[in-house]
């Protein structure tokens, strides 16, 4: 008797998350929500969820009155094939995070109802999205940008909330919502590690206990650097961080570069900006990790 009566209680006062499944669903929703005034925060992601993205979720679900998240593997951003097959897909466990964190609607689309075409855009962002990632992943930001843009159009949400992980998507998205006039707020939020210092990633899920180990050797080395750059010039400071990961077994340094955190072009000396970030990709074992510092 008591358990129906909770039950009951739970329908008429907890707003249950929905999952939708097509862009009409989806619309059709949000137009009832705008009707009352109601602001909508967007999270967009790829799934196989973690506290990073739940940190987002969390903080879209505070600050407007509906909290909609994509769950979405974009196949265009994935310039490896093969790595767009490893990537993890966990849906059911996906649900139950973002019901538990507040999310009013988890849109969950097929391929064919982002893409029901082609995507054939070709988009320039002049410089912020031809170094680093953009160098090392060609057509990868060209992808985010052809997915994030159609999910902006189907949610047109007032704002929208990104993990400071993926920095340069971060400059990439707010290049692309200047280009394309989105009136969108685009929220950066802080990087989400775990205890001993590794950078929440879907793609840790790959490592083995031992490449797990010795991953988080690039986020100690990063903080390191720290003391080490107020004593030493930009170029130095690149050496010390390649070559320290370098040295360590199964992690490989694909790049690492200081820039100016708004441009994102390489400083040569500290004088050159008043916000410089480290940004570094490494390989540990086949699983390719990303992470930053602001020095
Ligand atoms: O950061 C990600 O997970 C993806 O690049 C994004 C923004 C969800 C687009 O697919």
């Amino acid at each position: 008797m008591f358990g129906f009566n909770l039950v009951l209680l739970q329908r008429f006062f907890v707003k249950v998350m929905e999952i939708v499944k097509t862009v009409a669903e989806l619309q059709a929703k949000l137009s009832a929500v705008r009707e009352k005034g109601q602001k909508v925060g967007f999270v967009p992601t790829m799934g196989a969820l973690h506290n990073g993205h739940l940190s987002l979720v969390k903080r879209c679900v505070s600050e407007n009155d509906v909290c909609v998240v994509s769950v979405f593997v974009n196949p265009t951003q994935f310039n490896d094939k093969n790595d767009l097959l490893k990537y993890p897909r966990t849906v059911d466990a996906d649900v139950k995070l973002l019901e538990s964190a507040g999310c009013a609607y988890a849109f969950i689309p097929e391929v064919s109802e982002i893409y029901p075409q082609e995507d054939t855009r070709i988009f320039d962002f002049g410089t912020v999205d031809k170094v680093m990632e953009g160098k090392y992943r060609p057509g990868h930001f060209n992808g985010v940008a052809q997915v994030v843009s159609r999910l902006f159009d189907i949610v047109a949400p007032d704002r929208a909330y990104f993990g400071e992980k993926d920095f340069q998507q971060i400059a990439v998205i707010r290049a692309m919502v200047a280009q394309l006039g989105y009136d969108i707020e685009i929220v950066a939020c802080p990087i989400v590690r775990e205890a001993d210092g590794l950078a929440l990633s879907s793609r840790n899920t790959r490592l083995s206990e031992n490449q797990r180990n010795l991953a988080v050797k690039i986020s100690e080395t990063l903080f390191k650097s720290r003391t080490f750059a107020s004593q030493n010039s930009v170029a130095d400071t690149i050496s010390f961080v390649t070559d320290t990961l370098n040295n360590v077994p199964e992690l490989r340094v694909e790049y690492f570069e200081i820039v100016d955190g708004n441009t994102l072009q390489s400083i040569r000396s500290w004088d050159d900006t008043t916000y410089p970030v480290g940004c570094i990709t490494v390989y540990c074992g086949e699983v390719r990790l990303i992470d930053n510092i602001k020095y």
